[in-house]
């Protein structure tokens, strides 16, 4: 067995989370294999005390110092591990503590395609499953193979199925019923040569032909397209702190769907079974809050439903605005937000 990496005492966050809050860590360690987690997870501190696993620390948001273990995950790798010539698929494994954007270039760098709609979204790999990440017209569960995560009870090494990881919109098993049991350590997909862009978003048909793309486009100009969408709506981390979409978009009846739409003809709406889902964003755009600025802290001019933290702001001050605007979308249109982001 290796020995335990070493455990570091009030060790600040603030380079662990993109909203940028000076928080800490009463301990915290880093791991770059299945062996150094199991020997960390063997140590008694460690098994004490409230463990918080992190990867780009791009989803949430630290109100508090965290009174527990901080458990970095460091582990890497990018390898093609299977080919199938019928299908014409392979199967990329990532290390979980690869970042995200970084595993969608290597797998263009090798011709295979399926997540392009994906690019550029903050986070590691490990991260990816447990909320499903997903944009334009795209998730992660659409070319989702398996999972590896070791249990943090026993230490042992378990593979989860697609099915056995209960995928929905921003949801699987790890956010569920098993939340805090496993740590991911490693994620595989099964990706594509052949290319059937999904380009029915309609931000990237507009932004394709924008750049001169009209037909069958590659998936490397689908990632371009996605990226170029990207910067021009979202906020980058590194210059203003926040963890993209704070909150989730509601799905409403379509009673209640109908309801609203008498009462504002523009709302939006697309179909899912049960119901219809509407933009938060446009909600909260709705109810005045886009582009408002507090001091340090405020809501995103240009996409409403990013919440900014422009230098200095504490969490908490971010997490009363997010309650003040759920508080002004259930009083102006009786509908319940509820954050995407991990408030802690
Ligand atoms: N809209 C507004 N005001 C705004 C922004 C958007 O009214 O300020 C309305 C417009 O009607 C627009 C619609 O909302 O057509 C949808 O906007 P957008 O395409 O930007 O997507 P979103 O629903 O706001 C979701 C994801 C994003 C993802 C985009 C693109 C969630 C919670 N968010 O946002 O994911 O990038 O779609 O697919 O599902 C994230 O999860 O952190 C994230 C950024």
């Amino acid at each position: 067995m290796s020995s335990a990496p070493l455990l570091e005492s009030n060790v600040s966050l603030r380079p662990y989370n993109t909203f940028g809050m000076e928080v800490k860590a009463r301990l915290f360690a880093r791991f770059t294999s299945v062996e150094e987690l199991r020997a960390l997870l063997a140590l008694p501190e460690v098994q004490q005390a409230e463990k918080l696993v992190l990867g780009g620390g791009s989803n949430l948001l630290f109100t508090q110092d965290f009174d527990g273990v901080v458990l970095k995950n460091e582990i890497y790798g990018l390898e093609i591990i299977g080919q199938d010539e019928a299908t014409d698929s392979a199967l990329v494994r990532a290390g979980a503590g690869e970042s995200w954007h970084g595993l969608v270039q290597y797998t263009l760098d090798q011709n295979l395609n399926g997540i392009e709609n994906l690019s550029l979204i903050p986070g590691t790999v490990g991260a990816a499953p447990l909320q499903n990440i997903g944009a334009y017209g795209a998730e992660l569960k659409d070319t989702f193979d398996h999972l590896e995560a070791v249990e943090i009870s026993t230490g042992e090494l378990h593979t989860f199925t697609h099915e056995q990881c209960g995928f929905g919109y921003r949801e699987s098993v790890f956010k569920g019923p098993l939340k805090n049991r496993f740590i991911v350590t490693g994620v595989v997909l099964r990706l594509h040569r052949s290319h059937q862009p999904n380009v029915g978003y309609g931000a990237i048909k507009t932004t394709l032909q924008d750049m001169g793309i009209e037909s069958e486009p590659t998936a490397r100009q689908v990632s371009d397209a996605v990226i170029s969408i990207r910067r021009s709506k979202l906020p980058d981390p590194a210059q203003i702190g926040n963890a993209g979409s704070f909150f989730k978009n509601p799905e409403l009846s379509q009673q209640k769907f109908d309801e609203l739409k008498a009462r504002y003809a523009d709302l939006p709406g697309y179909p899912v079974p049960g119901g219809v889902k509407v933009p938060a964003a446009w909600l909260i755009e709705q109810c005045g809050w886009k582009g408002q600025r507090r001091g340090p802290y405020g809501v995103h001019d240009r996409q409403a439903l990013v919440l900014v933290n422009h230098g200095g702001a504490q969490g908490q001050d971010i997490r009363d605005l997010a309650y003040e605007i759920i508080a002004s979308v259930r009083e102006k249109f009786g509908v319940e937000l509820h954050p995407e982001v991990n408030i802690l």
